[in-house]
């Protein structure tokens, strides 16, 4: 598989999926070798307009495994040319020169689209405005979930908390929705509920989902729980309260309803969502995605630069 720019979850195929996965599986092994040189002559620049912890390093360790070198700025608005008024488009046309694949976090929507119509070598978006894509995340959800349930077919998962802004759900969804009898169960408060283009998306492929605000009542039906950070300075411009919303954090109570074999996920980080006591049990698979993300990214940087 040869991919050119990685913007939205919806360019994935399901073909493209179980190669990418099987990828993934031979990049464990490779880094059990000791990782590779394979790609000792690439470049990955990583371009991020916004704070990032999990993203930028396991992008970063990736290219580090596969025999590459990074060029990189975590914080593009502060510490480079965009300091000094540069537009996107002008920096991507220049930091284009400088490597082989950039991967970008904009903080606008649509800012990996506008790098890729004018960059000369591939995007790989690294997550986009509030209420954009994080197609990168997306893919190393769904590898956890198909490592952690065996198959996606029929997978029933209720997606929590801020689902009106958060990327990861809203990619997550996408793909999700390309498996037979899937059901996605999205569970939110009105204000923070999934928007309207995810739900006419899932309508015209047939995919069946359910709008909830009791987490309570679906727990138990359901194989995965992927809950989402509430930000705390949207509650109060969203009329909410902390009170209200910690129905949704998961604590050993809520965990006790939960099927033996489900899986608890997060993208990270978490704020109060999921309590730390919560950690030990192996339901818990949110930092098992953190390693994923480098077998992912690993297999997504190696399609994009050839292999
Ligand atoms: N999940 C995720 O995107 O984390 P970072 O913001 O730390 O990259």
């Amino acid at each position: 598989m040869k991919l050119g720019h990685v913007i939205e979850s919806q360019q994935f195929t399901l073909p493209m999926l179980v190669e990418l996965f099987e990828v993934a599986d031979q990049m464990e092994r490779i880094i059990a070798r000791g990782g590779t040189q394979d790609y000792q002559n690439k470049i990955m620049a990583s371009l991020f307009y916004e704070h990032s912890t999990r993203t930028r390093f396991s992008f970063e360790s990736a290219m580090y495994r596969l025999g590459g070198k990074v060029l990189s700025t975590e914080r593009a608005n502060t510490f480079s040319s965009v300091a000094a008024g540069e537009t996107l488009e002008d920096t991507i046309r220049v930091v284009s020169n400088y490597a082989d694949v950039i991967v970008l976090r904009h903080n606008e929507i649509g800012g990996a689209a506008r790098a890729a119509s004018i960059s000369n070598i591939p995007i790989v978006n690294a997550g986009d405005g509030k209420g954009g894509q994080h197609p990168t995340q997306a893919l190393l959800d769904l590898y956890t979930i198909y490592k952690g349930v065996k198959t996606i077919e029929g997978v029933k998962v209720a997606l929590v908390g801020n689902l009106t802004d958060g990327r990861t759900v809203r990619s997550l969804a996408y793909l999700l929705g390309k498996f037979e009898r899937v059901k996605l169960y999205f569970v939110a408060p009105d204000s923070f509920q999934i928007k309207q283009d995810i739900l006419d998306y899932l309508t015209k492929h047939n995919v069946w989902y359910t709008l909830e605000s009791n987490l309570k009542k679906i727990l138990p039906e359901v194989d995965v729980v992927y809950s989402t950070r509430i930000e705390p300075e949207l509650l109060t411009q969203r009329g909410e309260r902390l009170e209200t919303i910690s129905q949704y954090f998961i604590d050993d109570t809520l965990l006790k309803l939960l099927p033996s074999h489900a899986l608890v996920m997060h993208p990270l980080p978490r704020l109060h969502e999921i309590s730390p006591t919560v950690d030990s049990d192996l339901r818990a698979v949110y930092f098992k995605q953190t390693k994923n993300g480098v077998l992912i990214r690993m297999a997504l940087l190696a399609s994009v630069l050839g292999y």
